[in-house]
């Protein structure tokens, strides 16, 4: 097709990947995971606007990139200053934000989607973004808990649509979940697979299953951690202290869900209990709820499982 002859490199390997090179990169979303995949995005030389409905949120989030970048430079850097405020200057520059996802998305390349855990917020704003984004434009949701296929099934870009799921801290954990649909192109799922080599990361695919690989796993095993807990089997301390130093974990399953956000557990755990109403596995959590209600949501609110300064 005529809009792919100047995006797609043909050969970069001997198994002939053809890839759209990505380069404008939108992310949608300005909260951890959006702030965390516009930080990798910037610094490994994309053009990115961060988007959200707030710019107060925006403020916020170029400033914690900033901040971040700073801690990196320092470290990385550490003989080399000018080297350092040289590429901390380059990777700002890079940062652009909007409020207003429909005009950027006209420059663009990848649209990556990092806002709530809610399938018809997500279908709507792909639905609207699907109208106005030029023909070439990829589509991801960082979804941690939905069906691609379902999110995409708003737009008419099935074939340039596909998963792209990062892990909190970005800038940190290496890994992200690479996940084409049945209708993801080859194509599309190179340029994805791409991408987050050029980000540095290491990708790993699945098919597009509730969680992928990493939640699908992750989850069940801190609801567990939590009903322990409410039948005081152990004391959160103790069952951190133990996941730790007993399996080599950097955070124990309540300092962990504390990181994540009560909040996104819920979510998605509600959505995996509503499909799987008869599995005891995603059945709810009382603690879970109670504190949620509570909006102590973890670390982001100031107090979780445990109380933060
Ligand atoms: N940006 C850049 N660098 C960061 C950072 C950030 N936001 N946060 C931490 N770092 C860096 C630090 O600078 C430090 O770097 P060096 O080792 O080079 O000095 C390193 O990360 C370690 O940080 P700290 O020393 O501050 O703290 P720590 O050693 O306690 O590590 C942690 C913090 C990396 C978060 C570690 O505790 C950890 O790996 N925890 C587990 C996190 C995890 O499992 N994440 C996945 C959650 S599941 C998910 O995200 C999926 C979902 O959909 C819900």
């Amino acid at each position: 097709m005529a809009f792919f002859t100047h995006h797609i490199c043909r050969g970069l390997s001997s198994s002939a990947v053809r890839h759209v090179v990505i380069k404008n990169v939108t992310i949608i979303g300005g909260g951890q995971m959006g702030a965390g995949i516009a930080q990798v995005a910037a610094s490994t030389g994309h053009a990115v606007t961060l988007v959200d409905t707030n710019e107060d949120i925006l403020k916020k989030a170029v400033k914690g990139i900033e901040g971040n970048l700073k801690r990196v430079v320092k470290k990385k850097f550490a003989d080399k200053p000018e080297a350092g405020e040289e590429f901390l200057q380059k990777a700002m520059q890079n940062v652009s934000i909007s409020t207003d996802a429909g005009s950027v998305v006209q420059g663009t390349d990848l649209v990556v989607e990092a806002i709530v855990e809610n399938l018809k917020v997500k279908q709507d704003l792909f639905g609207g973004l699907d109208k106005v984004a030029p023909a070439h434009t990829i589509f991801a949701s960082n979804t941690s808990s939905l069906s691609i296929t379902d999110i995409a099934s708003s737009t008419s870009r099935l074939d340039r649509f596909g998963g792209l799921h990062f892990f909190n801290p970005v800038p940190v954990m290496r890994l992200v979940e690479v996940i084409a649909t049945s209708s993801t192109s080859q194509e599309t799922f190179d340029s994805l697979l791409n991408f987050s080599k050029m980000l540095g990361k290491t990708s790993v695919s699945c098919k597009d299953t509730p969680g992928f690989i990493v939640n699908r796993l992750l989850l069940p095993y801190i609801l567990d951690a939590v009903r322990m807990y409410e039948r005081g089997d152990g004391s959160k301390e103790d069952i951190d202290i133990a996941m730790k130093l007993g399996c080599g974990y950097p955070m124990g399953p309540f300092e962990l869900s504390d990181y994540v956000g009560l909040d996104t557990m819920k979510f998605i755990m509600d959505g995996w209990s509503a499909a799987n109403p008869d599995n005891p596995m995603f059945a709810q959590s009382e603690v879970l709820n109670k504190l949620v209600a509570e909006g102590k949501f973890g670390k982001k609110t100031g107090e979780g499982f445990y109380k933060y300064k």
